[in-house]
Order: C-alpha cells, then sequence, then structure tokens
C-alpha cells in the first residue's frame, strides 16, 4: 500500500468538528486530491434506506454488506453520485448521518469500503478526513491530526450549518443526536474514534478556521 512520492494526511475527528472543511482547505493549499471519507458512509446509508433495507435484520445485513462492497459512488468535483443519481444534498442530512454511524459499526461494511477509500491516494498527494484514516484506511499518512471541539461548540456549528441552507434547526435534539452518534462512534469494537498514539490533537474550540488551516498546513509542510 506503499505509494512512493504519495504522500497522505489523515484528519480525524467527530461529527462537525470542521474537519471536512479544513481537510478541503489543506487539499487545495497543497494542490493535493481529497477524500471525504464520511461521504462513501453516508451513501451508502442513502442505498440502505432507498432500498427500505434495516441493518437490525439479519436477512438485510447480508444485502446490505454486498452493496458496501459494490456501491456505485462517484465523486464529481463538488457532486456525490449514486447510480449516476445527484445524492450530494440528501447525504448531508442528519437521518443519513445517523444511518451512516449506524452501518459504520459493522466491519464487514468498513471492509467493504476500505479499497474504495485507498483508491483516493494518488499522486501528488492526498489529505483524507473520517474517523479512521490515520488507524486503518492510511496507517502510513505522512502526518495524522485529530481534530476535536467540544460538543456545545459543534452542536452550534451544526446548527448554523443547517440554517445557512433555510432550514430549521433545533438545537437541543442536534445536540442529542451528536452526542448519541459521538458515543456509537467511539465505543464501536472495529476502528473506533479516538486519536492514534502518533496523532497530534487540535482542538480548535476557541480557534478561528484561519488559524485551524494555517496550523495543519503548517505541520504538513514540515512533513511533505
Ligand atoms: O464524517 P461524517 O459525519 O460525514 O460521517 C458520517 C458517519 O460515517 C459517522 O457518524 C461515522 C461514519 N464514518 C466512519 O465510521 N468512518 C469514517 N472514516 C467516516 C465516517
Amino acid at each position: 500500500m506503499n505509494i512512493p512520492n504519495c504522500p497522505v494526511i489523515a484528519i480525524d475527528g467527530p461529527t462537525a468538528s470542521g474537519k471536512g472543511t479544513v481537510a478541503a482547505l489543506v487539499a487545495e493549499k497543497l494542490g493535493f486530491h481529497y477524500l471525504d471519507s464520511g461521504a462513501i458512509y453516508r451513501v451508502l446509508a442513502v442505498a440502505v434506506d432507498q432500498a427500505g433495507l434495516n441493518p437490525d435484520v439479519q436477512s438485510d445485513l447480508e444485502r446490505i454488506i454486498s452493496m458496501a462492497a459494490n456501491l456505485p459512488v462517484q465523486f464529481q468535483g463538488t457532486q456525490v453520485l449514486l447510480d449516476s443519481v445527484d445524492v450530494s444534498e440528501i447525504i448531508r442530512t442528519e437521518a443519513a448521518g445517523v444511518m451512516a454511524s449506524r452501518l459504520a459499526v459493522v466491519p464487514e461494511v468498513r471492509a467493504g469500503l476500505l479499497q474504495r477509500q485507498r483508491d483516493f491516494r494518488q499522486v501528488p498527494g492526498l489529505v483524507a478526513d473520517g474517523r479512521d484514516m490515520g488507524s486503518v484506511v492510511f496507517p502510513d499518512s505522512v502526518l495524522k491530526v485529530f481534530l476535536t471541539a467540544s460538543a456545545q461548540v459543534r452542536a452550534e456549528r451544526r446548527v448554523k450549518q443547517i440554517e445557512a441552507r433555510g432550514q430549521q434547526a433545533d438545537f437541543q435534539a442536534i445536540f442529542s443526536d451528536l452526542m448519541a452518534r459521538d458515543k456509537r462512534d467511539s465505543e464501536r469494537a472495529v476502528a473506533p474514534l479516538k486519536p492514534c498514539d502518533d496523532a497530534l490533537v487540535l482542538d480548535c474550540s476557541a480557534m478561528p478556521i484561519e488559524q485551524v488551516l494555517q496550523t495543519i498546513h503548517n505541520w504538513a509542510k514540515e512533513r511533505i
């Protein structure tokens, strides 16, 4: 898996920590490719929902596992396609996030999505964001960042994102959903959400995005 001259920068962290925005900007600044691994889990969630499958039912779960291994997902610029249909907006709903988190506890689902994520590693390099980029998908990353923020700040950011889309957001519901998602992502047996031993932890609760971006960019420049 060690591709010469193809460094990976892994940015992992909990939901709404800002890792997606930051990772995309770091990638742009470095001229690297960008992988939003959460989007792949979310596309699977939408596919499962559209097929009317329930991961708690064993026969459905078997179908979901086979869907994960053959998921017809494509990234075209900022567009995410499932079977050539644009799902860029629907994957961002809270319902898709919750279903993605439920599916992500299944080891066979994670295994099915592994190679698809590794395929994003292409010259001149990759910035990948998710939960297990540094621990499982790209363990030889040149830089591993664990980007976090307090649950209060993350819930406030999520509310702003939803309101910016012209939708109404209920802070309490979002806060509880975020805590439940953190718990499920952190306590699962396979690839739980936690900083790797060799990750640099950055708490951005009180940092403007420019400072987060600059900090990670500086760390990256020291290593590539
Ligand atoms: O980063 P996100 O909120 O878009 O991710 C949605 C869900 O997908 C998240 O709750 C857990 C799962 N996920 C994962 O388990 N591993 C990843 N590398 C990325 C996402």
